[in-house]
């Protein structure tokens, strides 16, 4: 449907089915001295069945865009589609196939039940609560929260109306998920079990998501897209992302039979850094920093040729959260 197309370094391919697709959304709030320009000229595209990461420092606009999906705000500029839909058109059949959680527990009735906060969503959406009830169950159980379907959600702990709220958005088997702060005030144990269940969602609908954990993102997102100050700053896999910031680094246990003659021969390709060594009588401990990861061909090419042998690789790559406070902190696209 969309031809070949490049958008912040990543390349959308014919044959990539697009479910949503967001082209230089603006939102300005309030006006004058006190105008706060939330979301200015975000452009994204997300392919079916993928999970794709909104990532950002607070107030960096991810509620406001997402809610400009969601047409809970509407955009001063900008397009959106949805399952090719022009939006805001036709918005009452494409949001049925929508999934929302919004920051929470604000988008459930606290005087009602969980259970009747599930079937009434559910209804909206235009389904039964007889089609929805063993789901509602079994996501239930799987979030530990299936003795507490009964109770308000007003007086329920800041984490199970976080339940409440993901249960009510995965309840209708929605095609698409648009999960705003996914794991908010949940504890460790029920973010590792929301970590298997997005994975497994995922053969099944296309997530939007949005969370401030970043080892989680990394581990479950497909893409991420990172926004700062209402702008996009980077968008990639976590991989792309870690190697337009920096390069990759190994550490190598090396098992020798003779000098560490490979050492000069090392030292002359380009674009190889050697950034740590040790030698010992026959092992060595060598890190080496390269400019493009194919470069680790040429440094086994000398390996082979001085009979040495890799006993131990490790990836020294730096952690995400430095990847991520890189491109916020350098500001503009890299
Ligand atoms: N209704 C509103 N009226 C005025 N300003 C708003 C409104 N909603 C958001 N903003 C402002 O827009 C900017 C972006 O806010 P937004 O909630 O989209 O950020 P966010 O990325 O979701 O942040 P967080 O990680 O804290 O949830 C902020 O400066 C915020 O104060
Ligand atoms: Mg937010």
């Amino acid at each position: 449907m969309w031809k070949n197309e490049k958008k912040a370094g990543v390349v959308i391919k014919m044959d990539d089915k697009i479910v949503l697709k967001a082209e230089n959304l603006e939102k300005t709030f309030g006006a004058g001295k006190k105008a706060v320009k939330a979301v200015d000229g975000v452009s994204f595209a997300v392919r079916e069945k993928e999970i794709f990461a909104l990532l950002g420092p607070n107030g960096a606009g991810k509620t406001t865009t997402v809610k400009m999906l969601l047409n809970l705000v509407s955009p001063d500029k900008g397009s959106i589609q949805i399952f090719g839909e022009d939006m805001p058109k036709v918005q009452k059949e494409v949001m049925k196939e929508i999934g929302t959680l919004l920051e929470g527990s604000r988008n459930l009735y606290w005087h009602m039940t969980v259970r009747e906060n599930v079937y009434y969503f559910a209804n909206l959406r235009g389904k039964s609560a007889r089609e929805v009830k063993d789901d509602m169950e079994m996501w239930a159980e799987r979030l530990r929260i299936q003795d507490k379907l009964e109770e308000e959600v007003g007086k329920l702990s800041r984490g199970m109306q976080q339940k409440a709220a993901i249960i009510c958005a995965l309840a209708t088997k929605p095609k698409l998920l648009i999960l705003d702060e996914l794991l908010l005030g949940l504890d460790i144990i029920t973010r590792f079990e929301v970590e298997k269940l997005v994975k497994e969602l995922k053969e099944i609908s296309t997530l939007i998501i949005s969370s401030h954990d970043l080892r989680f993102i990394e581990k479950v997102s497909d893409r991420i897209l990172i926004i700062n100050k209402g702008k996009v700053v980077a968008e990639g896999t976590a991989s792309e992302l870690r190697h337009k910031i920096s390069y990759a680094k190994y550490r190598f246990t090396l098992r020798k039979n003779e000098e560490s003659r490979y050492l000069e021969e090392l030292k002359s390709i380009r674009g190889v850094e050697i950034s740590f060594y040790e030698g010992n009588i026959d092992t060595d401990i060598l890190e080496l920093t390269f400019e493009k990861p194919e470069l680790i061909y040429d440094v086994f090419d000398i390996f082979r040729k001085f009979s040495v042998i890799p006993v131990e690789i490790d990836n020294l790559g730096e952690p995400f959260e430095e990847i991520f406070k890189s491109f916020v902190e350098g500001g503009e696209n890299k």
